[in-house]
């Protein structure tokens, strides 16, 4: 018996998939159809896909041709599968030619001639119109996010809008892309906007883009002010408009896998987070210039507030800061202390301190430790009493990460909300109202007179 085994992620099952399958079941007398699990095909940049694995596989069976179906998880398992299930031939569409020959070690090789004028892109292009960005600001960040919306299919970035017009025109030339005079200009020429502009304007702009009739991806901090952030979702309710934060790591797989663990009882009952993120910066930066809205916990504070918000809730007991200032009244270091119901967590900024960033998850049972930078999380370890038992998990982290956000803000502007959990309305809203508590509190004090 000649068995054959072939491989694809087989979303929105077309004409090509098929014929793909029914040439490859033609070469032998069994087929096996490996299908790619979402996890695999996030960690090797396939964003978009639509359908569930249940579905592909649905369609897969439906199809008639494969005789076993199995799951593909990871880089490098097709060499054992081939082993595994005595393979004859590796078949494979001719989109691939080259790239597998190194396996013909192992069986035949056979490169298939793909079908000319349809893929799951061509659909997925189909089906949901490409949206066109426009960007408001143009700051490192903004460059940042225009390269990575490149890894991401279904969307491109089209133009910026910056008042200081030299500015924009400056970061339009650089990344080829329109600069507009005025943000209605912006508007007539693009779908989607993201803001990242300085922090106390992403209210004013967020909320005229919404009424705009815009879909918002707004950079961190959010909003300086809960009763904003709480309008701003509203607005966006009422006009069916997708609002999201651009807080990266909570779309992160890594750090949702994290989550995942500490919720799971392995560590058993949470009592203490400890997350710090500690970043030096020039004299001359934004972040240490700005006297007004510069500072250690508005530019890191989001980040480490995230899994305290996330594992303890959005309520606090109570809530403490201790700041250290700069000549000119910045802090270049914050500690929060937070006393919540279920636990007390500690969250510690630094632009002029350094520091060891680490997240700290303790429970009844075991610990979790995620080290710097935990917020783009690749790596952590689950360790418990006994020292020789620690759990080793790791995930990859693609680029800068601002691919994750933009396209699960994406798949939710396109009808598809399932990753609307990783950063809620609600837990947004409290982040904002912990950074409101800060700015009005005590750190002032640290102002000079
Ligand atoms: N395939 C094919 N003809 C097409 C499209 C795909 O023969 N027109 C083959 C691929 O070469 C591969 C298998 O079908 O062997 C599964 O491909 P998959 O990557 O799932 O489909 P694509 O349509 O290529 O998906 P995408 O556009 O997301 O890359």
């Amino acid at each position: 018996m000649t068995k054959v085994i072939t491989y694809g992620t087989f979303d929105l099952f077309h004409e090509g998939h098929y014929k793909l399958l029914q040439r490859a079941k033609a070469l032998g007398d069994y087929l096996v159809v490996g299908v790619t699990t979402e996890g695999y095909d996030r960690a090797r940049g396939k964003l978009n896909v639509v359908d569930s694995l249940m579905t592909r596989i649905e369609n897969v069976r439906k199809s008639g041709f494969a005789d076993e179906i199995v799951i593909e998880e990871t880089v490098g398992q097709k060499i054992s599968d081939i082993k595994k299930y005595n393979i004859d031939i590796f078949a494979i569409g001719s989109d691939w030619v080259g790239h597998f020959d190194h396996m013909s070690e192992y069986c035949k090789v056979v490169y298939l001639e793909r079908t000319k004028g349809v893929s799951s892109t061509m659909l997925r292009n189909q089906n949901f119109k490409i949206q066109r960005i426009g960007i408001i600001g143009s700051g490192r960040i903004a460059g940042r996010f225009l390269m990575e919306s490149k890894s991401v299919s279904g969307v491109s970035t089209q133009g910026v809008y910056n008042p200081h017009l030299e500015s924009g025109r400056k970061f339009a030339e650089k990344y080829e892309i329109d600069c507009y005079a005025t943000r209605e200009a912006l508007y007539d020429n693009t779908d989607l906007i993201y803001v990242a502009s300085p922090h106390e304007t992403h209210y004013e702009y967020a909320k005229d883009a919404l009424l705009h009739k815009k879909h918002v991806l707004c950079e961190k901090p959010f909003v300086l002010e809960a009763g904003q952030a709480e309008e701003l979702f509203q607005i966006a309710r009422a006009n069916r408009l997708v609002l999201f934060e651009g807080i990266k790591t909570a779309y992160c797989p890594g750090f949702n896998k994290l989550i995942d663990i500490a919720c799971s009882g392995m560590i058993g009952n949470l009592r203490y987070i400890d997350a710090c993120f500690t970043k030096l910066e020039s004299e001359t930066s934004r972040e240490l210039t700005d006297t007004e809205y510069g500072g250690s916990f508005l530019e890191l504070g989001s980040y480490c507030l995230l899994p305290v918000i996330k594992l303890f809730g959005k309520e606090y007991e109570k809530i403490e800061f201790e700041s250290m200032y700069d000549q000119r009244g910045l802090d270049i270091f914050t500690k929060a202390s937070l006393k919540c119901k279920k636990g007390l967590a500690t969250v510690t900024c630094g632009l002029g301190v350094k520091s060891e960033g680490r997240l700290l998850i303790a429970g009844t049972e075991g610990y979790i430790v995620a080290e710097a930078p935990w917020w783009k999380t690749t790596y952590f370890e689950v360790r418990f009493e006994d020292p020789s038992k620690v759990e080793k998990y790791s995930e990859r982290f693609l680029g800068d990460g601002l691919r994750y956000e933009i396209s699960d803000w994406l798949n939710q502007i396109n009808g598809n909300p399932k990753n609307e959990f990783k950063l809620t309305r609600s837990e947004s809203i409290a982040i904002v109202g912990i950074l409101q508590k800060f700015l009005e509190g005590e750190h002032r004090k640290g102002f000079p007179e």
